[in-house]
């Protein structure tokens, strides 16, 4: 269900992409293996990653088949609190596992991205979207709210009030829209309708990927400093973040990067380091 490939052997940039039926539901199994995937990914340190997911959708949110228990008297007896808390559990380890990869992600979004599909996006860095593209937080239509992050790094992202347009009412939006509050860092256009033809939606893959080649070029270790300074930081009051600031600052001095990038200044000038 979490298909991982390197690009090219040793280029360090990885595509994850979810395979599961018509709509990648997050079921429990996929959110697990994907915990397992992020995490042996954080291990062999990485360049940068992309998510994906299929070409119509990528990922519609948790399997809403794993809500209730079909059968018995009532035919729809919702999931007891402890499945719903083993499914919030596995959003939340899978989410963070990802969100904490030490190098640049990026979620490639071509489709749909609704519920915990819209909050996996959201725990990665950056999010491209075709312009096809569709975004969303429906849980309430389903009468519940969102457990995979929703309401955290939603509004972290593009602030409470839109935040809360888009939980309380469970609207989606395009690509468009989504790139006007934020959400969305790159929208990719395709071809527009023509008489006797539907278009062609543009393609949010190749773009994030030739992001991630961007990124890749980059130094390991100081851009994982500066992605956990700015992630961890944003967690806490300015003074704290500061001073982690202050302490990572002295890290990056230690690191092999920081040997060849001040080096490579100081003998050729700007722009010459191979990292
Ligand atoms: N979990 C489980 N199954 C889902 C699902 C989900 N989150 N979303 C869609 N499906 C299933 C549908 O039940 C349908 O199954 P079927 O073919 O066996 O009948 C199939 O996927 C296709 O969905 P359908 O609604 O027919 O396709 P569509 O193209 O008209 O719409 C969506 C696609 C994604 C817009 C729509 O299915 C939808 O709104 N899904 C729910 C999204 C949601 O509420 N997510 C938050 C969950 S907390």
């Amino acid at each position: 269900m979490v298909n991982v490939e390197e690009l090219g052997e040793g280029s360090g940039t990885h595509v994850v992409t979810l395979s599961n039926g018509k709509v990648n539901a997050l079921c429990v199994e996929l959110l697990d293996e994907l915990h397992a995937v992020a995490t042996a990914l954080a291990a062999a340190d990485p360049r940068a990653v992309v998510v994906t997911g299929g070409p119509r959708v990528f990922a519609a949110g948790a399997d809403i088949t794993e809500f209730a228990e079909r059968g018995g008297e009532a035919p729809f007896a919702l999931s007891g609190s402890e499945d719903v808390a083993r499914i919030g559990g596995s959003f939340l380890r899978a989410l963070n596992a990802v969100a904490a990869l030490p190098c640049p992600t990026i979620a490639a979004v071509n489709g749909f991205a609704l519920g915990g599909g819209c909050e996996l996006a959201l725990a990665c860095d950056f999010r491209v979207a075709s312009d096809a593209a569709r975004f969303g937080q429906p849980e309430i239509l389903l009468g519940i709210i969102p457990g995979g992050g929703g309401t955290q790094r939603l509004a972290r992202l593009v602030g409470p009030a839109r935040a809360k347009d888009l939980v309380l009412s469970g609207r989606m939006v395009g690509a468009a829209e989504a790139r006007a509050m934020g959400l969305v860092d790159v929208v990719v256009d395709g071809e527009p309708a023509a008489e006797g033809d539907k278009g062609v939606p543009g393609d949010a893959l190749e773009a994030a990927l030739a992001l991630a080649a961007r990124y890749a070029k980059g130094p390991r270790a100081s851009a994982a400093l500066a992605k956990r300074a700015i992630d961890e930081g944003l967690d806490g009051s300015l003074e704290a973040g500061l001073e982690l600031e202050q302490r990572l600052f002295v890290e990056s001095f230690g690191t092999d990067d920081a040997t060849v990038g001040v080096e490579s200044f100081l003998r050729d000038g700007p722009g010459h380091a191979a990292f």
